[in-house]
């Protein structure tokens, strides 16, 4: 039930601290140890390469796995979008280990790779929010993401709490290889859930950021690189299903190569920069969009006195700022698509879990 609420995606949203702490519980046993599978552990440690296969929102959780499977637990990790994988299927390595992230675990393209996957006779792990589901069903593994049922058809709480598992995952899998990961997962997602309920307590700000840049516009991009880069990707695709703008997440360094052209004198760019290896960069990027006319606002980590509006995101580990740099943009969809009259929770053309392909 929607409680107090206007729309099941705000309730979503909202939910997303108290998810992160769920599953920290979920996967924490008595002695604070990751509590997984010992079959999972093994058929990581067995696999000479991971294979990603996911749609939509969970394809992006999935991206940002493969920077935390390969920089911090150093596995090989392709990240392949199911509909393009089931007919165009890459060389695979000789010992893949095949994970589907799935909210409902009921995506046709995610099964229609299940089944080759198993006609191969190839081990798979799925990540479902739907433990009963086909995906969990027909897998030889599940992870659940206890998320709790996620109602509106924009995902939030569901893509938040993948990000959480994986990253739980990833850890494990790095201490299984001996290898010191460069944060601690139960203690950074404490942190994180934190972060997540003090941008949660800002949505007036959110909500005066979607009225000033996407009330009345055609389009609205995204910018980012690195793990924000992915991000962005997520932000742009919540945006344009909620409230038809056309939305696009671009890597900073590729607007020089064609999409700059689209700027014009009040275009809408929003920036996501957490990542400070590339900060300069991306920095440097959102100076070249202002110079053509853009209206930037900026979501980083660090205040600074660039022209725009800004959004200071609470400090977080640099491997795990997706699962806080999203809640500004979840909102900002959220409120673009309110006050656009669009219908919030049920868009347009949409179904909450697509079972054809
Ligand atoms: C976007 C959205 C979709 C789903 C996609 C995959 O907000 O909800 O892009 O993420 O259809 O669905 P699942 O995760 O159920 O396989």
């Amino acid at each position: 039930e929607k409680g107090t609420y206007n729309h099941f995606m705000l309730k979503e949203i909202d939910e997303q601290p108290f998810v992160i702490r769920n599953i920290i519980q979920k996967y924490q046993n008595e002695n604070g140890d990751i509590k997984l599978e010992p079959e999972i552990r093994s058929a990581i440690r067995e696999a000479d390469r991971l294979y990603i296969i996911a749609a939509g929102t969970s394809y992006h959780a999935g991206l940002v796995a493969k920077e935390l499977m390969e920089k911090e637990a150093k596995i090989p990790t392709e990240v392949h979008i199911a509909s393009e994988f089931l007919y165009n299927e890459p060389l695979l390595s000789k010992k893949p280990l095949f994970i589907f992230i799935s909210q409902s675990g009921e995506t046709a393209d995610c099964r229609g790779v299940l089944v080759n996957v198993k006609k191969h006779g190839f081990p798979s792990l799925t990540i479902t929010n739907v433990p009963g589901s086909t995906l969990s069903r027909e897998a030889d593994f599940t992870l659940h993401t206890y998320a709790g049922p996620e109602i509106a058809v924009a995902s939030t709480k569901a893509y938040t709490a993948q990000m959480a598992v994986l990253s739980i995952l990833a850890m494990d899998s790095a201490r299984a290889k001996g290898i010191d990961a460069r944060f601690n997962a139960m203690q950074e997602l404490g942190l994180i859930a934190n972060a997540m309920e003090a941008l949660c307590d800002q949505k007036d700000k959110m909500e005066q950021i979607a009225r000033d840049y996407m009330y009345d516009t055609r389009n609205c991009f995204f910018i980012g690189r690195a793990l924000d880069y992915h991000v962005v990707l997520e932000g742009a695709l919540k945006l344009k299903e909620i409230s038809y703008i056309q939305a696009e997440g671009f890597a900073g360094g590729e607007l020089k190569h064609g999409t700059i052209a689209l700027i014009e004198e009040g275009t809408p760019v929003v920036a996501v920069v957490t990542q400070p290896h590339v900060n300069g960069n991306i920095r440097g990027n959102v100076q070249e969009v202002i110079a053509r006319g853009a209206n930037a606002c900026i979501i980083s980590t660090e205040a600074t006195e660039e022209k725009g509006d800004h959004i200071v995101l609470p400090e977080v580990h640099e491997c795990l700022t997706p699962l806080v740099s999203i809640i500004p943009l979840q909102l900002i969809a959220y409120y673009a698509a309110l006050h656009r009259d669009c219908d919030v929770d049920k868009p347009r053309n949409l179904a909450k879990s697509v079972t054809v392909e």
